[in-house]
């Protein structure tokens, strides 16, 4: 694997490779070694087309940590207003020297046409294309789950048997896309929920299973791990979306559903939360919660990613 675009061509091998690489990663921030040597002199270039406070740090931390430099280059205030294109932008920051290319882009596919292009010669991490996917949230997600319900025996382990029920904008989701393919890799069993109107065309070929009823899935699945995700009103044409109220009232991790789920049911959104609308204030904030876990642990999954792509370990043990 050269570049890492998608967890739909992810073997098991690899998947479990990266999330046990970034165990040892979290190994290293508990034993306060700040910095890793490992990608001095190696530049990673993070190129953000679209906004993002999570992916964007994490990845420069996670950068930072194994010592390589990084350069930051956002969209906005960039010459791509001027109507500079993809290619000229790639072109431009290759030739300032990157070892590795970040890359966050509204458009699905824009990872893929880079890395399969001869603009750049570095390997190349979606960080988030459109609707299409997110491979490091879900590695990130796929991690924090295995950490919860195995602690201290996860590595080496995948999902075998785990409920997943991801709840919501599915429609939009990148996130819910890249879980997916890497759930059913992992042998985890996934439930979507969402209103008809935000269920993707086709989803009936996909490998999970799919209602509209939240209560019925919650009581009769009595899942491990509860994903709400954000509603994408950016991305939202009108007509789609039921009005606010009615979505909480069917779809939303509301205090009372919160109240009926299993005590040791994990509850995860990717951030950033619409509080009051896809998820509650005391589910966002329990002790069943891991959405700051998750955060913390994107910094270890992109170190992991980061290590493997860019030191050349991964192809001298392939
Ligand atoms: N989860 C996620 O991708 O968050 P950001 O948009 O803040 O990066």
């Amino acid at each position: 694997m050269k570049h890492l675009l998608s967890t739909r061509n992810l073997s098991r091998d690899e998947a479990i490779q990266i999330l046990d690489v970034a165990e040892d990663m979290a190994d290293v921030s508990n034993r306060e070694v700040k910095k890793l040597p490992t990608l001095r002199g190696k530049t990673v270039v993070n190129l953000f087309f679209e906004d993002s406070t999570r992916t964007r740090i994490s990845f420069e931390a996670a950068a930072k940590r194994l010592s390589a430099d990084v350069i930051n280059f956002s969209a906005k205030g960039s010459s791509v207003s001027k109507g500079e294109s993809l290619k000229d932008t790639a072109q431009t920051l290759a030739a300032m020297g990157a070892d590795g290319v970040v890359i966050r882009h509204h458009s699905s596919g824009a990872p893929q046409v880079l890395a399969e292009s001869n603009w750049i010669d570095a390997p190349v991490i979606n960080a988030g294309d459109g609707t299409h996917e997110h491979p490091t949230q879900a590695l990130l997600d796929a991690f924090t789950m295995r950490r919860r319900l195995f602690g201290a025996a996860s590595r080496g382990r995948d999902l075998h048997g785990v409920s997943v029920v991801i709840v919501g904008d599915i429609l939009h989701s990148r996130v819910a896309r890249s879980n997916l393919w890497l759930l059913q890799t992992l042998g985890a069993h996934v439930t979507f929920v969402a209103p008809a109107t935000l269920v993707p065309f086709g989803v009936e070929t996909w490998p999970a299973t799919v209602s509209y009823d939240l209560d019925r899935v919650l009581r009769e699945t009595q899942p491990d791990v509860v994903m709400m995700l954000r509603i994408q009103s950016e991305r939202m044409n009108a007509a789609y979306f039921p009005n606010a109220r009615e979505y909480s009232r069917e779809w939303g991790l509301d205090d009372v559903r919160f109240s009926r789920l299993r005590a040791d049911t994990i509850v995860m959104h990717p951030g950033p939360m619409n509080r009051g609308l896809e998820i509650s204030a005391a589910a966002a904030d329990s002790a069943q919660s891991t959405v700051l876990e998750q955060v913390t642990n994107g910094v270890s999954i992109r170190m992991a990613v980061l290590y493997l792509l860019l030191s050349g370990e991964r192809e001298a043990q392939s």
